[in-house]
């Protein structure tokens, strides 16, 4: 684990494994991630929000059915300013699986995990230098949303984080948490002792909770709109948010 976070060069890892399914048909064309948002693929805002936060190196999970259209649309990284490694994940196992695709690229640093699904109004900046305030473990972003029980929900004990229950039936508090992730390099030994959970799925949610156990959680509130563009209503969502953005 390291001690020296405030000196590392931060690597960012692009989860983008997903099939989709609820947004079949369009998911027939391309994957999820290369759906147009505004007037580019949804891509092209992740990678944005990394370079703009001064994260340059980039691993890109995909499957095996997309991870072609992936390389053709994003190339070396050139275009962009930056260099992208690519990984598939074989089998849709969670998200901590797909993460666990990128020890070889972190190489004992921390890494930005972002899903390639969630569209930001603001920057992903605060969290970042916020991480690097600390001195080992995690960093989650919070956003109250009206229906928390789609999500990771936080649940607290004054300011404290306390559990993250994933998609709970009865939340505990209305803030989610939210498809940013910043892990030091304890994460992928973390990710080895974890379970699956119910729905077949190493799930991020179990990684955090453990970092909890070790009080190394922490959490900034993001700032601005925020939006899961897994499904058409969300998808619509997205485009107004990425379009204002743009203004
Ligand atoms: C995933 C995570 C969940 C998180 C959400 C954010 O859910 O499991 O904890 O709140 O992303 O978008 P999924 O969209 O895979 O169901």
């Amino acid at each position: 684990m390291s001690d020296n976070i405030n000196n590392e060069t931060l690597k960012g890892v692009i989860l983008a494994g997903g099939l989709g399914t609820r947004l079949y048909p369009l998911t027939k064309v391309t994957s999820k991630h290369l759906l147009p948002v505004g007037n580019e693929p949804m891509v092209f805002h992740t990678i944005q929000l990394l370079t703009e936060a001064g994260i340059n190196d980039i691993l890109i999970v995909t499957n095996p059915i997309h991870v072609g259209d992936f390389v053709n649309v994003l190339g070396s990284g050139k275009e962009f300013g930056c260099e992208f490694t690519y990984r598939v994940q074989e089998e849709a196992k969670g998200i901590a699986h797909a993460l666990a695709l990128a020890e070889g690229f972190a190489a004992g640093g921390s890494t930005v995990v972002m899903l390639g699904d969630n569209i930001f109004e603001s920057s992903i900046r605060q969290v970042v230098q916020d991480f690097k305030t600390q001195q080992n473990g995690a960093r989650v972003l919070l956003k109250q949303v009206d229906d928390p029980e789609r999500f990771g929900v936080a649940n607290f004990n004054g300011n404290k984080i306390v559990s993250i229950e994933e998609k709970p039936d009865h939340p505990k508090s209305n803030f989610a948490v939210v498809g940013v992730y910043i892990y030091d390099s304890s994460v992928f030994e973390i990710i080895r002792t974890i379970e699956p959970s119910q729905r077949g799925e190493y799930e991020i949610t179990s990684v955090n909770n453990v970092y909890i156990e070790r009080g190394q959680l922490s959490y900034t509130i993001l700032q601005g709109e925020w939006v899961d563009a897994g499904t058409i209503d969300s998808l619509a969502e997205a485009h107004r948010i990425i379009l204002n953005r743009k203004e």
